[in-house]
């Protein structure tokens, strides 16, 4: 059988990881969040003392990297050495430091290379900043989703309130602007839209939308 990847790019709370969900349930694929893949890295190196907002050690964090052990549980939740993070992950302490761990080459191999081994069976739904461009270069159909700053804070907002994070609107805000700056202009495969990626805005709309409207696009390739 053809072996499947589907790619869904774009910044910060645009809905992908919704989307891609929504997708892998449909087509009962696995679905992986590179983002929190990176989220779980920037976890690690708060909780052993190796970034907080006065340092950031770099270097020991490359040498722990083969101690380092990121996978998604059969019902995709994140994996740090054994232990789900899933709650842990989505703080505002981890998406405060995320780009900044997530700018270093080094950290990106290890993980482009981790995403590819999850890739590599195929029915994939795979969705970040780069999985078009660079992880799956040749993905089966790739997509980029869009929403405004308005639409993607108050998306945000919302998620970390139902969690119970003590969050305010303007924090959110400055958080998902300081992100777009740092990922869209890193020096190591920066946010960009695939070539050959079908881009798709959650401001016109919204999830069910975008649901019915990839689906028929993957359907069309797939048949
Ligand atoms: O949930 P949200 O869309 O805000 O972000 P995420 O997908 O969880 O990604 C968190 C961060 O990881 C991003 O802001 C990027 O810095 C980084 N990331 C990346 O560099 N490459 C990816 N393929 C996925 C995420």
């Amino acid at each position: 059988m053809e072996c499947i990847i589907i790619t869904i790019d774009g910044a910060s709370s645009t809905g992908k990881s919704s989307l891609a969900k929504a997708i892998a349930k449909h087509y009962g694929f696995k679905h992986i969040d590179s983002g929190a893949m990176y989220r779980a890295l920037t976890f690690y190196a708060q909780d052993y003392n190796l970034l907080s907002d006065h340092k950031f050690d770099v270097e020991t964090l490359i040498a722990r990297l083969p101690t380092i052990d990121i996978d998604f549980t059969k019902k995709d939740s994140i994996m740090l050495n054994g232990q789900i993070i899933e709650d842990e992950v989505r703080s505002m302490e981890v998406s405060n430091k995320v780009s900044l761990v997530a700018k270093e080459p080094q950290f990106r191999q290890f993980m482009v290379a981790k995403q590819r081994q999850l890739g590599a069976k195929g029915n994939v739904v795979m969705d970040g900043r780069d999985i078009g461009s660079v992880v799956f270069p040749n993905a089966t159909i790739k997509f980029f989703l869009e929403a405004s700053m308005e639409v993607r804070t108050n998306r945000r907002y919302a998620e970390l309130i139902e969690k119970g994070e003590p969050v305010s609107i303007g924090e959110v805000q400055a958080n998902i602007a300081k992100r777009d700056y740092i990922d869209s202009n890193r020096d190591d495969s920066p946010l960009i839209v695939p070539e050959n990626a079908i881009v798709l805005s959650n401001d016109k709309e919204g999830m069910s939308g975008l649901f019915a409207l990839a689906t028929a696009e993957i359907d069309k390739r797939l048949l």
